[in-house]
């Protein structure tokens, strides 16, 4: 048997009024009340009982409803509250009572009421609670909608670091002897940044940005990424052209901006005898220089065409010997200390990503 199923859709207009459902069974009450309203700029529209103001809510929507506690019927005041509360929470609902005991309006506020009114009262009161219904309503969808586009914006850039950490890894992968480097030297800065008491986004741009430090390598000719042999001169300086190259392609990409010091200027040498820049000292951020020693531990421990990778004594050797040089001193005995402990060899790589 095939079933039917039948959506009632509410048209999605622009109202320029706000529009709103009075609903009271005195017929004096709730023509004076709609008539006010009508006046002062509102679409009103009138129910003389709970279940009349049901078909009028199923039919469209109201900014806010103005209902009476107690009508006759299955549905009261309080029974339309829920509803308006389950099915249409963008609605403001405004009660009325005209019992001299006022537990059942204190009650509707717990219910999810905006505010009420006790019988007789001066319309100019309900006016103004209105306006305050109305904007505490406009507020609401504001923050509704900037918490959508805050959502929206971070996935776009989870996904837009997500897609260039590929292509970091495509990178990586066009060379055999760099396979994996970036998520190693990941890796090894993110220890190091720990140690150094980094964290947050700090934290997360030192990971990241080590990620994609060599982007830029993108735009070197695959010949010198996988030549075999030592560089010449006129390769090593297209080779020096991936720093800057890298920072500019992410540039016009604003989820990217954390991570372009680290792109741009992770050749850059404490004695500024570094590319592209030629930075000195306190010039190249903290979270750069993490990066950069991570990177250089990488390169002398991995394996290349012309030489073995270094062994523990030598790497210590060859990290003191740059002290001065690329790297500041405390950098590197903290780096030295940490590479004696060997952290990485005792965790899952797993654990390395963020
Ligand atoms: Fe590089």
């Amino acid at each position: 048997m095939q079933i039917e199923t039948v959506e009632r859709m509410t048209p999605v207009m622009p109202q320029a009024l706000p529009s709103i459902l009075v609903i009271d069974d005195e017929d004096g009450i709730r023509d004076s009340l709609s008539l006010f309203l009508n006046k002062k700029g509102y679409d009103v529209l009138q129910a003389s009982s709970g279940d009349e103001a049901l078909r009028h809510l199923k039919s469209r929507n109201f900014s806010v409803v103005i209902t009476d506690i107690s009508m006759p019927g299955d549905r009261g005041g309080l029974e339309v509250l829920q509803i308006v509360r389950d099915q249409h929470p963008d609605t403001e609902v405004i009660m009325m009572t005209g019992h001299l005991d006022l537990n059942f309006a204190i009650d509707s506020l717990k219910h999810g009421a905006f505010d009420y009114f006790k019988k007789p009262f001066l319309f100019e009161e309900v006016n103004l609670s209105i306006h305050r219904a109305l904007e505490r309503r406009r507020l609401l969808a504001k923050a509704k909608e900037l918490e959508r586009l805050r959502h929206r914006q971070e996935t776009m850039g989870q996904l837009h670091t997500q897609f260039m950490i590929s292509l970091a890894n495509m990178i990586d992968a066009k060379s055999r002897y760099t396979r994996t480097h970036s998520e190693r030297v990941s890796g090894y800065a993110r220890y190091l940044a720990e140690e150094l008491g980094i964290g947050g986004k700090d934290l997360r741009k030192v990971v990241v940005g080590a990620k994609l430090h060599d982007i830029g390598k993108i735009g070197t000719p695959e010949s010198i990424l996988n030549k075999p042999g030592r560089l010449t001169t006129e390769e090593w300086e297209i080779i020096k052209e991936h720093p800057a190259c890298g920072a500019e392609l992410l540039k016009p990409i604003s989820f990217m901006e954390p991570y372009l010091p680290i792109i741009r200027s992770h050749h850059e040498n404490w004695d500024g005898s570094g590319y592209p820049d030629g930075l000195a000292k306190d010039q190249i951020p903290q979270i750069v220089q993490i990066v950069k020693i991570a990177d250089y531990y990488d390169a002398v421990t991995s394996y290349r065409p012309y030489r073995e990778p270094m062994s523990y004594r030598e790497v210590v050797e060859t990290l003191e010997g740059e002290i001065g040089r690329g790297f500041p001193e405390d950098l590197v005995r903290t780096f030295v200390r940490m590479v004696e402990a060997a952290p990485w060899e005792k965790e899952s790589r797993e654990s390395l990503s963020v």
